[in-house]
């Protein structure tokens, strides 16, 4: 966890002889845009890490990728063989097993109190990795490098990280905001179109609840940057990335560790998606119950009067031409009802549905009393009689 100059805390002795003991904590995290950052002329990952030990950690295929490049990287810069760790960790794997395993590498590599753990990968690894960071001698330093879509936009450069637990998606984590991200986008040269599609769909969360430029771009260009994997136009895929990590920075400013408010923007497009991802066994990627979420919540903000028929077929149509489903036959409206006594649950008794009200606004469906399961079937059956893009799979 990325600490300095923490300003000291203060103990309050009560009359009664309770204590309080009030501790602040500066976070400083900073998130570094650039681009080619395994070329050794460029030092900016090289700058941050300090003289201690690293310990890198990626998957298969960005060690079959870049694990050269990751080696010759590190000895042309710092001059230091470090050690690299490869996890074979999957959405279906993503559990306290491979947390494990990076704590017991890091052990072996004699990582101490001031050493740092260096992820290069897609959201798993990112997050399976800052678990680890979280908990190794009660955390140490966190440098993300996020090579996914997804990574670069959201996971990559968020503060909070978890595994799966109990069939539960995200029941374990911690809010540990890393010492840097580094976020660049010609990973994304090699990533698979359809975890580019993945990672539209967050771009898109965040669009149509907060940035309506955002929208107008990924509107014009959003088919062509998933064709080009982010090569072409690059003024709008440099664009895209920035646009989404500000807003994503900005709603994390406001309320770091979700302590603050049950109504947060950001989980739009996250209420029926943990159903979604639990129900198909992971089958359905993230970014891809995303989108199957955003469209039932706009579907369902046209029935409660909140937007218009337009602004509706405005987001299915794009969430189509992005290749992203729209709904998927692994999942039923009384599963999708009944999730929703977990969300209700995480969200301190409110359902704090997040539904769009026009492009770059939202407003919350606050009680599930507002909502009926009739509502949810007239969604599903509407979007999945719709002839556009991979619809229903
Ligand atoms: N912590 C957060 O704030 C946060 C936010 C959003 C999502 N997430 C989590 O992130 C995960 C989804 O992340 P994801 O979409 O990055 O999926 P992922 O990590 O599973 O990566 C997708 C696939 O692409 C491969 N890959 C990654 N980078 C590549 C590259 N540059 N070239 C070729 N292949 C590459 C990976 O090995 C994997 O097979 C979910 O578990 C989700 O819960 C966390
Ligand atoms: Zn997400």
């Amino acid at each position: 966890m990325a600490m300095e100059s923490a300003p000291p805390g203060e103990l309050i002795a009560s009359p009664s002889g309770d204590f309080t003991l009030r501790a602040s904590t500066a976070h400083l995290h900073k998130v570094v845009l650039s681009t080619d950052i395994l070329n050794p002329s460029n030092t900016v990952l090289a700058d941050m890490l300090g003289f201690d030990s690293t310990l890198v950690v990626t998957t298969p295929s960005i060690a079959r990728l870049y694990r050269n490049r990751i080696e010759h990287y590190l000895q042309a810069t710092v001059q230091r063989q470090s050690q690299i760790l490869v996890i074979d960790c999957k959405e279906e794997t993503k559990n306290i097993e491979h947390v494990l395993k990076i704590c017991q590498a890091a052990t072996q590599a004699g990582l101490r109190r001031r050493s740092q753990i260096v992820a290069i990968g897609g959201g798993v690894c990112t997050d399976v990795a800052a678990l680890a960071a979280a908990l190794f001698q009660r955390g140490i330093q966190m440098i993300k490098v996020p090579t996914t879509l997804i990574g670069l936009i959201d996971a990559g450069v968020g503060t909070k990280n978890a595994i799966n637990f109990c069939s539960r998606k995200s029941l374990l984590g911690t809010f540990s905001p890393p010492k840097a991200s580094i976020v660049d986008l010609t990973f994304l040269h090699s990533l698979p179109i359809r975890y580019i599609s993945c990672g539209l769909a967050e771009s898109l969360k965040m669009a149509i609840v907060a940035r309506p430029d955002l929208f107008g771009i990924l509107e014009a260009t959003g088919p062509k940057l998933l064709r080009t994997r982010f090569r072409d136009p690059l003024e709008a895929a440099t664009a895209v990335i920035r646009i989404s990590v500000e807003s994503l920075l900005t709603e994390l400013a406001m309320d770091l560790f979700e302590r603050s408010s049950y109504e947060r923007k950001l989980d739009f497009g996250h209420t029926f998606s943990p159903y979604v991802e639990e129900a198909s066994g992971y089958a359905i990627a993230h970014g891809e119950a995303v989108a199957i979420d955003i469209a039932l919540s706009s579907h369902l903000a046209n029935q409660l009067g909140f937007l218009s028929d337009e602004t509706m077929c405005r987001i299915l149509d794009l969430l189509a031409s992005l290749g992203l489903p729209l709904y998927s036959r692994k999942i039923d409206v009384s599963g999708i009802w009944r999730s929703l006594q977990a969300v209700i649950a995480h969200r301190n008794g409110k359902l704090n549905l997040v539904v769009p009200s026009a492009i770059g606004s939202c407003t919350f469906v606050r009680e599930l009393a507002d909502l009926r399961p009739s509502m949810l079937q007239r969604a599903v059956e509407d979007i999945t009689s719709r002839p556009l893009g991979r619809g229903v799979n």
